[in-house]
């Protein structure tokens, strides 16, 4: 089977790629290699996949790009491009989370549509919940999100299951929770907090280090997509990808103090806008529907998440 995957210089998108390729099929990658952050890491995301037979990637940007011609023989589509992060989503910034998230979505979705493509995978967060009345967060819980980027996350959301509701496209989000491990983005909390640990610089801590996380290791992430393109599950599904983890921030700052070998440095500053006390989610979904499960622990994630920076250095 040919699959298309979007955002595929990403952190995710470039090892779901490997994956599927992994599993023998051939994979279309695209991505406008947007200034989020350093092109480089992106390079360097995408280089291995270049090597491999079955991979072509097209450098193109959702929003005007020529969707037919993408979608040409592709079964499956992965959804994983988008403007992520909370902090930059508000004022002006907010522009590019609408067309990067909401309107490629869309133009995505009728595209999809139109080439009868067999299954639309799409990467949404668990940042639709926003600070939730209890935990864990089921798929039934009404979403309120925090930040602008979590409503446009939420948007797009709804828009897959508006074509699934009124034209059949089979849809499926999933709700990842903080993603991390080999390839993380650099404007993420372990990236850096394992950086400064490597380089005893200080780490800027955000708030008082009583944030809750459910953080979820990539391949298990990748493992739910590869699941989720597959399982014969009704049109519009929601699913909540999560390890199921309630860890407090402080304890994340000593355990990457330990697997590095040193302490972490911490520079406290302000709570940020749009930063929610606490993720955490029900995988009871994700099991039954996708016959999937969390298999990496947070100490082998971490420390595989380390053995990435120190080969990167
Ligand atoms: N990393 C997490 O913890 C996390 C959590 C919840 C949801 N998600 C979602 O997972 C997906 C992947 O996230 P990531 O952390 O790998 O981010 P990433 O920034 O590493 O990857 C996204 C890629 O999409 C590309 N892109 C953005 N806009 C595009 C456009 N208009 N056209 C083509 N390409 C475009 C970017 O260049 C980038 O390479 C996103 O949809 C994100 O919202 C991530």
């Amino acid at each position: 089977m040919t699959h298309l995957v979007t955002g595929v210089a990403g952190f995710i998108g470039s090892q779901l790629a490997e994956a599927l390729l992994d599993e023998g099929h051939d994979v279309v990658g695209v991505d406008a290699f947007t200034p989020y952050y350093d092109r480089a890491q992106k390079d360097a995301n995408v280089a291995a996949l270049h090597d491999r037979s079955g991979f072509r990637l097209v450098e193109a940007d959702l929003r005007d790009a020529d969707l037919d011609a993408l979608l040409d023989g592709v079964d499956v589509v992965y959804h994983q491009a988008a403007q992520p992060g909370v902090r930059l989503s508000w004022s002006e910034g907010f522009a590019t989370y609408d067309s990067c998230n909401v309107l490629a979505t869309q133009r995505l979705l009728e595209a999809s549509l139109q080439a009868g493509i067999g299954r639309f995978v799409y990467a949404s967060s668990s940042s639709v919940y926003g600070n939730a009345d209890h935990y864990p967060v089921t798929e039934t819980d009404l979403p309120r999100p925090h930040s602008p980027y979590g409503v446009t996350k939420l948007a797009a959301e709804h828009l897959c299951g508006l074509y699934a509701a009124n034209h059949g496209l089979s849809t499926v989000a999933l709700r990842y929770f903080t993603v991390y491990g080999p390839r993380q983005r650099p404007d993420m909390a372990f990236h850096k907090l394992i950086e400064a640990a490597l380089d005893q610089q200080p780490f800027p801590l955000y708030g008082d280090g009583s944030h809750v996380r459910d953080f979820t290791f990539v391949g298990d992430v990748v493992r739910a997509n590869v699941l989720a393109g597959g399982a014969d599950i009704a049109s519009g599904t929601v699913v909540n990808v999560c390890a199921g983890g309630s860890t407090v921030m402080r304890d994340v700052i000593d355990a990457v103090g330990d697997a590095v070998g040193s302490p972490v440095p911490v520079e406290r500053h302000p709570e940020q806008p749009g930063d929610v006390q606490r993720t955490g989610g029900s995988n009871d979904a994700a099991r039954r529907l996708l016959g999937w499960e969390p298999r990496t622990s947070l100490a082998d994630g971490i420390a595989a998440q380390v053995a990435w920076h120190r080969t990167r250095r």
